[in-house]
């Protein structure tokens, strides 16, 4: 295994929640940031969107820029664009740590994650949830992180797809142990035990926690939950 410090930190630390500023105040980033910090969150999942690959806008260069100059958190960067191959270079420069690209996007996905690789970002491969979760094998040894998309990307709030998990299943048996398994969407209280039994290693979490006044308080809830689905030892299906 062949994985930079900060990778290996990941994974000594799963299951592990990354909330996704998304769902965060826009107008109080730095105190969002903070207070995640202060509660002790190690990854921060932060989405990208275009309005051509999903029907919403979020935010772009300039914000990750800014967060990156405020926190030395892992930035989780998810690109929903088309075109990923214009940007990557430049989310990269902008602070990305981990740089996901969604397998719809490209039909050149080798080259794409080779592109990454050669910027010295973790490289990171995600499938929304009407792809056939086998486009995305071919890539696996490619990759260090695959994120499986738990419901329709563009928007916070959705509901989680229960068909998710025997995707998470798949993916979990399918990638090798220096793959780290991401699920996005819907994660929250109720479903995040699920979804680390089924295998996935950071939980993206967006209204899951940001709707909580305190933030330490639910991750705790979070990570207990998770942790505890961790020892029931059912993980992987
Ligand atoms: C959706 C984004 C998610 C979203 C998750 O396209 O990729 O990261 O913010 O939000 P919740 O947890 O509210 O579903
Ligand atoms: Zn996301």
């Amino acid at each position: 295994m062949d994985i930079s410090p900060f990778l290996a930190e990941l994974h000594a630390a799963v299951p592990l929640i990354g909330p996704s500023l998304l769902a965060g105040d826009f107008a109080n980033l730095e105190r969002e940031i903070r207070a995640l910090e202060c509660a002790g969150v190690r990854l921060l999942h932060l989405d990208i969107m275009d309005g051509h690959f999903v029907p919403n806008l979020s935010f772009g260069l300039p914000v990750l820029a800014a967060i990156r100059r405020v926190t030395s958190l892992v930035l989780d960067v998810h690109l929903m664009i088309a075109e990923p191959h214009r940007y990557v270079a430049a989310f990269r420069e902008a602070g990305a740590d981990l740089l996901t690209v969604h397998i719809e996007t490209t039909d050149q996905p080798a080259l794409l994650l080779g592109e990454i690789r050669r910027l010295g970002a973790g490289v990171g491969l995600a499938l929304s949830p009407d792809t056939d979760v086998s486009a995305v094998e071919p890539y696996l040894d490619r990759c260090d992180l695959v994120l499986a998309m738990s419901v329709m990307p563009g928007f916070g709030g959705q509901d989680f797809r229960p068909q998710s998990l025997q995707r998470l299943q798949f993916l979990r048996a399918a990638a090798g142990p220096s793959v780290l398994l991401s699920v996005d969407g819907g994660v929250n209280a109720e479903t995040i035990g699920s979804c680390v039994e089924a295998g996935a290693q950071i939980l993206v979490v967006g209204n899951g926690l940001f709707s909580h006044r305190d933030y330490a308080q639910q991750l705790s809830n979070l990570n207990h939950l998770a942790r505890a689905s961790l020892a029931s030892g059912r993980v992987g299906g």
